[in-house]
């Protein structure tokens, strides 16, 4: 009796983890198109990406505190990397991100106004793309769409990011960041002169990332900005 049970509960764990296991395959029935449909919105990199991780059906705003912010120093970054089971190298790798997209003032006003009680500026910044960065965020910026694209090509899957990064021209004190460590530093290098190096960098890294175990999955959403 007690071994039918446990052999039933076997089965039904097995299911369980099946059932949330992600995989490839996950939209060949579903939606057959989905990787062709994506592929041709997005330029850059491909990959096999494992899908059907389940949304949660509550959000709530202070959770954001476990994000890594934008003010942060490199231990801070490794520290909050290190504990989702990511490196150094996937922190370099990852931050390459910021070759898509946009930046609010707020995310990067620490390092052009009151920096420090003697500088205004963040001086790892260089001087004119500080200034640049002034006047797209004044000081009492009324505005409130405000800010900066993250790189100069920011519709654009590129290594413009590192360069940039080498050059001063980063947006957010945890960009900067990546330049703190020697070896930090040399990813940074090495992906500024390598496309290539940085797309396969990238790649490794987002299957890592998106590996990363959670619980408490529900659903998954038809419109990804609602709850079902
Ligand atoms: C290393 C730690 C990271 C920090 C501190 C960070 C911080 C930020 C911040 C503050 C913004 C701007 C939010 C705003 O002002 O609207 C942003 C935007 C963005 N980040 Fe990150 N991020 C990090 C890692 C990543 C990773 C791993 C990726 C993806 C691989 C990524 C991709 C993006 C993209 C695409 C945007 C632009 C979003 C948009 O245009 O709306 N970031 N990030
Ligand atoms: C990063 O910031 C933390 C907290 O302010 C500090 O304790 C640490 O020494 C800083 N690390 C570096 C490398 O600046």
């Amino acid at each position: 009796m007690e071994a039918i049970a446990t052999i039933v509960m076997l089965i039904m764990v097995s299911f369980s983890s099946v059932a949330n296991a992600l995989s490839v395959n996950y939209y060949d029935h579903t939606c057959p198109q989905v990787e062709s449909i994506v592929a041709g919105a997005s330029g850059g990199p491909s990959w096999d990406v494992p899908k059907g991780r389940k949304d949660g059906r509550i959000s709530n705003a202070i959770e954001t505190k476990q994000l890594p912010a934008p003010t942060f120093n490199i231990s801070q970054l490794q520290q909050s990397f290190s504990q989702r089971g990511l490196s150094l190298n996937d922190l370099v790798a990852l931050s390459g991100g910021h070759t898509l997209g946009f930046a609010h003032c707020s995310s990067f006003q620490n390092r052009i106004h009151n920096f420090s009680p003697k500088l205004n500026i963040d001086p790892s910044i260089n001087p004119s793309f500080a200034n640049k960065l002034q006047k797209l965020c004044p000081l009492h910026n009324k505005v409130k769409n405000a800010g900066a694209p993250l790189d100069s090509s920011s519709t654009r899957f590129d290594n413009a990011y590192y360069k940039l990064l080498l050059k001063g021209n980063s947006i957010f004190s945890s960009d900067q960041a990546l330049l703190t460590y020697p070896n930090t530093k040399a990813l940074v290098s090495k992906f500024a002169s390598s496309q290539d190096e940085f797309e396969r960098a990238f790649v490794t890294s987002m299957i890592k990332m998106s590996s990363i175990i959670t619980t408490g999955g529900k659903e998954i959403r038809l419109n990804c900005m609602h709850v079902r």
